[in-house]
């Protein structure tokens, strides 16, 4: 009863940008141990495995993925626990109910979370940001499954972050994290909480889209770049970039995985044709 499992999953289902084929098997852990079970289980067959959670950052390709597909929402993923100044969270919370959760208890630093739509275990794994503000300024510790199939807790000094980098929690899995704020006046979080989400709403698109689909380079930042390429509103099929944000390509509903990387290659071939800037994607592919 720890693991609930499913065949052929379509992906289009569990991703933001809503494309993408099937994952072979489909399996929801509620418990730690249940997600150490079911990773150690496939490292010992030679299996591939993969964790997927809100899939907000993730353009999974028309052949869908190949192996086992790990889905931590159940559970203890869906945790979240404050004492004093700290706010533990399960890898499949939300970031915004994180900055929801922070702002009733009074807390501040976290109304950033509000402008980052997926989960905390994928947030860790990328070092998402916001409002300049980016996940590893905040965590204490880090509860994740190592390479030796153990459960370890490691404090933010043990791991070493970059801009949307954390190389260690590519090879190790996420389960949990524990977050600092600091107590503060209700005007002060709803303030900032409303800063947050309006320059989301103000800049960002509302339709289907998989976040920010490059790093910013260090010319200037991606989606002024690909503004500056006239590519605002160019598609290919049903996926186009959004007019709101050169650094997003929405989704009407009808677009396929085929057609989002199609544009990707356009951009990035003119890119480096006409400013020798080589972009790099920021989500996972
Ligand atoms: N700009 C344009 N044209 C555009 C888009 C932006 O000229 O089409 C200009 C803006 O006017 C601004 C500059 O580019 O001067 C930067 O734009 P913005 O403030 O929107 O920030 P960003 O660097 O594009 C970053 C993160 C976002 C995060 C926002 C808000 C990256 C790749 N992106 O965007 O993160 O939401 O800051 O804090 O670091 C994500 O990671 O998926 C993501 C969306």
């Amino acid at each position: 009863e720890d693991l609930q499992a499913a065949l052929y999953e379509p992906m289009k289902k569990h991703t933001t940008m809503l494309v993408g084929g099937p994952a072979q098997f489909w399996v929801q852990p509620s418990t730690h141990q249940g997600f150490a079970n079911a990773v150690n289980f496939c490292r010992q067959r030679g299996v591939p495995v993969r964790v997927v959670g809100r899939g907000s950052n993730l353009l999974v390709r028309e052949g869908g993925i190949r192996g086992v597909v790990i889905h931590p929402s159940r559970g203890v993923f869906g945790d979240v626990v404050v004492e004093g100044n700290r706010v533990t969270a399960g890898a499949g919370v939300r970031f915004k109910k994180v900055a929801s959760v922070a702002q009733k208890h009074g807390l501040t630093g976290f109304e950033w979370m509000e402008g980052i739509p997926g989960n905390v275990g994928g947030g860790l794994r990328m070092n998402a940001g916001a409002m300049g503000t980016e996940t590893f300024d905040q965590v204490v510790d880090v509860t994740f499954l190592d390479e030796d199939g153990e459960i370890r807790t490691r404090t933010r000094s043990e791991i070493e972050s970059f801009y949307r980098n954390v190389p260690e929690l590519r090879r190790n899995f996420a389960l949990c994290a524990t977050f600092e704020g600091k107590p503060a006046d209700a005007d002060v979080i709803n303030g900032k909480m409303q800063e947050s989400s309006h320059k989301r709403r103000t800049t960002q698109p509302l339709a289907a889209s998989a976040g920010c689909i490059f790093k910013n380079p260090e010319l200037m930042p991606a989606g002024m770049l690909v503004d500056t390429l006239g590519f605002k509103n160019e598609s290919v099929g049903k996926a186009r970039v959004s007019l709101e944000h050169g650094n997003f390509i929405v989704n009407d509903g009808k677009a396929t995985a085929d057609e989002v990387l199609g544009l990707i290659e356009k951009i990035r071939k003119k890119a480096r044709e006409e400013k020798a800037v080589e972009l790099e994607t920021e989500v996972q592919i």
